[in-house]
């Protein structure tokens, strides 16, 4: 069975330089600590899901990395090759595509750069088009193109496909794999979902009280699946890492997995809801 949940003999991301290394950060906005002495260790081409409640800090972490925030407390190694994805594309509206990409791109062959980035993200054909008349789905994949024609080696993503219906989330997400095993930087990925995590992801970290308070490898051979038995007893430890009650919320939606062991809610996830139906995601206050 090659979805074994051993543990894998040297964890890839524990070995090495890291091309993220975080120690004691410390982050305020006066009314409490949001990051209370955070350490992060990300290795260079691998792909971390990072999870936990509303409010507990992801984004203000990502920003932290991204240096998108003022000079933190604490000791924050980076790469100088970063690009960030947020929920919103965050598009200038008044710029097509093409300079929408490009945009800050320091280089004699930006627009080639940026046509080839739109290629990879199949858009090719909107390079000339305006934001306002792109797609859902369209927007972030010019957002991820923007990011990937710098070349990152620190990908940072906070719920880049949340805002997205559920078939174009699941191609976005395809598309997020592909792009990583073709440039391979590190993946830092802010998500909701904890099957979207099981998906992607070669580690799972789960933030509470201003740390990294779980930190547990998904050593799954891919493509993945969610029926598959490593899937089901990984999806069970994050859900229980997360506090999530996962028999109060079987029975609230019964049909998950049938009996073949196949999820058959696998397209109908909703963002916000650690990869549970809209009408479970208010069950556990997460
Ligand atoms: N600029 C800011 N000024 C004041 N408080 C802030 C600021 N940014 C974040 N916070 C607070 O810090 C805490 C963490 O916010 P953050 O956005 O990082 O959470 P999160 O884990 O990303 O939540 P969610 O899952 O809802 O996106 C929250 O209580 C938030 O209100
Ligand atoms: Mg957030």
């Amino acid at each position: 069975m090659s979805h074994a949940l051993s543990p894998i003999p040297v964890s890839p991301y524990t070995t090495g330089k890291p091309v993220v290394s975080v120690r004691g950060l410390v982050r305020n906005f006066g009314n409490g600590n949001v990051l209370d002495g955070l350490s992060l260790d990300l290795q260079p081409g691998t792909f971390t899901a990072l999870l936990g409640r509303s409010g507990c800090g992801k984004s203000t972490l990502l920003r932290t990395l991204a240096k998108l925030d003022p000079a933190p407390e604490g000791d924050v190694q980076l790469p100088e090759e970063r690009a960030v994805v947020f929920q919103e594309p965050r598009l200038v509206p008044w710029m097509r595509v093409l300079r929408n990409v490009t945009l800050g791109l320091r280089h004699p062959d930006a627009e080639v750069r940026g046509l080839a980035a739109l290629a990879e993200v199949g858009l090719s054909h909107r390079a000339r088009a305006w934001p306002l008349t792109l797609s859902g789905g369209e927007a972030q994949r010019a957002a991820l193109a923007r990011a990937l024609v710098r070349e990152p080696r620190l990908l940072l993503l906070d719920e880049p496909f949340a805002a997205l219906d559920a078939l174009t989330r699941m191609r976005m997400q395809g598309l997020v794999e592909t792009l990583w095993r073709t440039h391979a930087p590190a993946i830092l990925l802010v998500t909701h979902d904890v099957d979207e995590a099981l998906l992607l992801a070669d580690r799972a970290v789960v933030m509470a009280d201003g740390k990294i308070a779980a930190d547990i490898p998904i050593p799954l051979a891919r493509p993945r699946r969610h029926g598959d038995p490593g899937f089901i007893a990984l999806r069970s430890r994050l859900l229980a890492e997360l506090g999530v009650d996962e028999e109060h919320l079987a029975a609230r939606e019964p049909q998950r997995i049938d009996a073949k062991g196949t999820d058959t809610r696998a397209a109908g996830a909703k963002p916000g809801s650690y990869g549970l139906p809209a009408g479970a995601a208010a069950a556990p206050s997460l």
